[in-house]
């Protein structure tokens, strides 16, 4: 029962949240207030040993409703973002996306910090104390290092802040921990592995006879991974060469490298990579900074991508689409920035304004060839 009564006041606290800001508020609050009617009735019919705790729970329920009423204004709300590193091409286009949505869902930009933690976790928990001695009402975090996500969960929720990380996964243990004790965090991004299929899918369309250049059986490839302790560079790194294995072809792994999501990394490694391997029939690159870094390889190496040698790589960045238009690259896979950007923020707003989110919000990729990139660039223009 008192479960009941405390599920219709929330109702009749979101209510309350959502009519800030808009221009009915006459008859939504009408709506609320007889929500919260029905609430306090429901509450009458309380047996009496319970009466006390329902009582409690209905005045504190109020006060949040009174709270969430009077914050409901996200102008005034507070947000604190932390991005791994400001020189990663794809968290710019997510950062640049968030805080343009941020501003169009009615925060001010004013309100809205975004720090570069230039790669280094210590950095970015010390930023996060900072945010969290100013005060924020809520926090969006990019985890330089995943691994640092338990210690960072405990700093912000004895803070009582709500938080959303953003496209670095913390691991199964760490999201059962925030579904254990009912906390407000969550986690934002794609399933990496679909991403992986994608990419070796792409190849495994092409045909093994013309994919098989020197005609051995086998596909010869090199993998240039982004960050080792990244989910998304390990599960891609796995799923591309597994949809090859999928399709039953036989794969020959002729170098590994960690280009850690950098073009100029890649470049060097890819140029040193192609003159040790020569036979190199696939280059995956588990993002398009590192692929366009692997282009300018290939081509100073005299090679052609699409004749003799074969490339791909992850986020649909504006330049790799030209490439993959131009035929200077096989195939990307587009990495939505859109919609992680637009759904990190939305549940930023579902926790300032008192509401809860699911613990995992995820989104699609989607495979990206000659055929649609010129429709994935107008998209993203
Ligand atoms: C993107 C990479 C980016 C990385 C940052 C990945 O999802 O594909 O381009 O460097 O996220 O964590």
């Amino acid at each position: 029962m008192k479960k009941k009564v405390v599920s219709l006041l929330t109702v009749a606290a979101l209510s309350m949240s959502m009519l800030a800001g808009c221009s009915s508020a006459s008859d939504t609050a009408k709506e609320a207030a007889s929500t919260a009617e029905e609430a306090v009735s429901t509450a009458e019919e309380t047996a009496a040993d319970t009466a006390e705790s329902v009582a409690d729970a209905v005045e504190e329920t109020a006060e949040e409703v009174t709270d969430a009423a009077a914050g409901g204004d996200l102008a005034s709300k507070k947000v604190g973002v932390c991005i791994y590193q400001f020189s990663d091409n794809f968290m710019t286009l997510f950062r640049n996306e968030l805080e343009n949505y941020l501003v169009s869902q009615g925060f001010s930009k004013d309100n809205i910090t975004i720090v570069d933690g230039a790669n280094d976790q210590a950095t970015q928990t010390n930023q996060i104390q900072n945010f969290i001695t100013s005060g924020v009402d809520v926090l969006i975090i990019n985890p330089v290092n995943s691994s640092s996500a338990a210690t960072i969960t405990d700093l912000v929720v004895a803070a009582n802040i709500p938080l959303v990380y953003i496209n670095r996964e913390p691991d199964a243990d760490e999201e059962q921990r925030w579904k254990d004790n009912n906390w407000n965090v969550c986690y934002v991004g794609c399933d990496a592995r679909q991403s992986g299929t994608y990419q070796g899918e792409i190849i495994v369309d092409l045909g093994k006879d013309k994919v098989d250049l020197n005609g051995d059986g086998k596909i010869q490839y090199i993998m240039i991974e982004g960050d080792p302790e990244n989910v998304d560079a390990q599960y891609r790194t796995e799923f591309s060469v597994k949809a090859l294995q999928d399709a039953g072809w036989e794969v020959d792994c002729l170098d590994d490298e960690v280009g850690n999501w950098d073009q100029a990394t890649a470049q060097q490694l890819v140029a040193n990579a192609l003159s040790a391997h020569p036979e190199t029939e696939v280059v995956f690159c588990n993002n398009d900074a590192m692929a366009l870094g692997a282009l300018q390889s290939i081509e100073s190496a005299g090679r052609t991508v699409g004749t003799d040698i074969y490339l791909v790589g992850v986020d649909a960045l504006s330049e790799a689409l030209e490439d993959v238009i131009a035929g200077t690259m096989t195939g990307t896979v587009f990495n939505d920035h859109f919609s992680q950007s637009h759904s990190s923020a939305d549940a930023a707003i579902n926790f300032v304004n008192g509401g809860t989110n699911d613990y995992y919000i995820g989104c699609d990729y989607v495979k990206v060839t000659s055929e649609n990139a010129q429709q994935i660039l107008d998209s993203v223009k």
